[in-house]
């Protein structure tokens, strides 16, 4: 809620689930987004692997490392007051060993300072999560589509669509809340399995082109506003169009240099 200064924390948004209140999530990758989107009154702010891809240029995400997840959470925490911040832990930094992942998860938080880390799968990766919530710290689940994954998944696609692999997403969000997930993210799953997860887990469901009936939604800042031009996938709403006016002040800068328009007097020192 814009203007309400407490803090957000993991218990907040259980919270918010009980009291029926809807979850605002977003991503940010750097201070000054950080800032806006927390002063923008989000819930919660994404470091997430998507930086990968949105911002390095990558196909995927799978060549995140954690050292770039661990730079970039650093500098949106020092944006960021009020949201709880979470940290993508990226592939291979948890799915090797428990081992590995207690020393990735432990140093993501320490020294990054987010509050939380994200993960993605169901149930290979279910002893992990009660592992890490076991020595403090904070995990919020993935399921549906698991970008991680994305080429054992065939792309970008909806997933749970059959009768058997919805039953799976069902008892896989069961098994990451009892082992102590604070939060789930469900991405591309259709909206009434979106809505029967939600129901029956205790833990708040983030949806992302999941439909309406999770206890929150997530989006890509760079896509809403309009700055990741190229990725149109049919659940995205853009809430504006930055690129191009991105575009049009660099236009308008170029030609005022030109032109001998700028700088001009206003913008000059006497002395
Ligand atoms: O990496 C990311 O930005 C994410 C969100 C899309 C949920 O995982």
């Amino acid at each position: 809620m814009p203007g309400d200064a407490t803090r957000v924390t993991t218990r907040t948004l259980s919270e918010m689930k009980r009291g029926g209140r809807r979850i605002v999530a977003l991503t940010a990758y750097d201070a000054l987004f950080g800032r806006l989107v927390d002063e923008g009154g989000v819930d919660i702010i994404l470091v997430g692997d998507s930086v990968n891809t949105v911002l390095c240029g990558q196909s995927t995400t799978l060549s995140a490392t954690l050292e770039q997840m661990i730079y970039h959470t650093r500098i949106v925490r020092a944006g960021v007051e009020r949201a709880l911040l979470v940290i993508d832990l990226p592939f291979l930094t948890y799915q090797v060993s428990v081992e590995d992942a207690k020393r990735n998860a432990g140093r993501a938080l320490q020294v990054t300072g987010a509050e939380a880390v994200k993960l993605e799968g169901g149930a290979p990766i279910v002893p992990t999560v009660h592992a890490l919530v076991e020595i403090g710290i904070p995990v919020m689940g993935h399921l549906g589509f698991t970008p991680q994954s994305v080429h054992a998944l065939g792309g970008a696609r909806v997933q749970g669509r059959e009768a058997g692999a919805a039953e799976r997403l069902v008892r896989d969000a069961h098994a990451l809340a009892d082992a102590g997930v604070f939060a789930l993210v469900l991405e591309l799953v259709p909206a009434p399995l979106a809505e029967r997860v939600t129901a029956e887990v205790p833990i708040p469901t983030i949806g992302i082109g999941s439909g309406p009936g999770c206890d929150g939604q997530v989006l890509v800042l760079h896509d809403m506003l309009g700055l990741n031009e190229r990725f149109k996938p049919k659940f995205l709403k853009r809430y504006a169009n930055l690129a191009d006016e991105v575009r049009a002040a660099v236009r308008a800068f170029a030609d005022d240099v030109r032109e001998g328009h700028y700088p001009d007097a206003e913008h000059s020192f006497r002395a």
